[in-house]
């Protein structure tokens, strides 16, 4: 059985964090809410008032660079920027070399991580934003040489964040990454338009913002509880010559739905890119 699974003691470091932003802080605060007790995680980051914030608020164990109590965890995050990543990997890799290694790092390959670390034990995650409110999504991939235990445990870790589905092949993260990791920019994007539309309208900021977000949460909601598709959804409120009607057509009609999907596959393409530059 391996660390996450187990009940640490008091004093023993289960599991260490290099690098402790805001995708650590939403990690761990899942940790915390399964039960994990705080004194059994380690966080590294050398910037003092991250530390503080941290043991301050959640009672972790922090340090700003390599202490020998790295070696006792059996799980490490790595929660560094990708850019950050080669260097850490230097300092930190005799330290965690039995461990699991688990990264949230954006576009940094599982090859690369494990080249780096010199350990193949690796699993490579594409979490988003709405973790750190309990409702991420996170695209998993696991080496060859994670056991089954190993990744039923790294998904027990991420599921107070939100939901996490597996990929088999790494490539699909990148698509992942279009699609939820760069996706609620686009929602974002999308409030952002129908704020602006609420104004032009002569509604207020607020009632926009209002109007739109609960427009958003109320129809996600219904789709992902309705037997329908979204198309059928979408049909089933467009009578031919309403208001519905005449939204889409012209959506339609100005190619949004095809410049859409281009964007998202610019984004894949995008990510493959990164790949290649930080695995350098
Ligand atoms: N936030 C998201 O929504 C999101 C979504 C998907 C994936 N990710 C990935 O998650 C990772 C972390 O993102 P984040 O938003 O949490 O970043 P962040 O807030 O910038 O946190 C990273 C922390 O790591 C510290 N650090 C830098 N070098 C270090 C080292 N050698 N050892 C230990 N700590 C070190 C940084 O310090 P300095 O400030 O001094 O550099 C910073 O405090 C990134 O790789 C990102 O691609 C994030």
């Amino acid at each position: 059985m391996i660390s996450v699974m187990t009940t640490p003691s008091t004093h023993t470091i289960d599991i260490a964090f290099i690098g402790g932003g805001n995708m650590a802080t939403a990690i761990i605060g899942g940790l915390l809410r399964q039960g994990r007790a705080p004194s059994s995680i380690l966080v590294i980051d050398p910037v003092a008032d991250q530390r503080q914030r941290l043991s301050d608020s959640l009672g972790v164990q922090t340090q700003a660079g390599p202490d020998e109590r790295l070696s006792q965890a059996r799980t490490v995050v790595w929660a560094v920027k990708p850019q950050q990543f080669k260097e850490a990997a230097q300092t930190y890799a005799k330290l965690t070399a039995g461990a699991l290694h688990y990264s949230v790092m954006a576009g940094l390959r599982s090859d690369d991580i494990a080249r780096l670390l010199s350990t193949p034990r690796v699993v490579r995650a594409m979490p988003n934003t709405p973790a750190l409110v309990g409702q991420g999504m996170t695209g998993l991939y696991a080496r060859p040489e994670v056991s089954t235990d190993e990744r039923q445990a790294i998904a027990h870790m991420v599921e107070p964040t939100g939901q996490s589905v597996w990929v088999n092949q790494e490539a699909d993260l990148d698509a992942v990454t279009a699609l939820s990791g760069s996706g609620p920019a686009y929602v974002f994007y999308f409030i952002e338009a129908m704020v602006q539309a609420a104004q032009d309208m002569g509604l207020s900021e607020a009632q926009g913002r209002q109007l739109a977000l609960a427009t958003f949460g109320g129809a996600t909601t219904l789709a992902s509880q309705s037997s329908d598709s979204p198309s059928v959804l979408r049909e089933k409120v467009t009578s031919k010559g309403g208001t519905t009607h005449a939204a889409l057509t012209h959506l339609e009609s100005n190619g949004v739905k095809t410049s859409f999907v281009a964007a998202m596959r610019a984004a894949q393409h995008r990510a493959g890119e990164l790949g290649d530059e930080f695995g350098r």
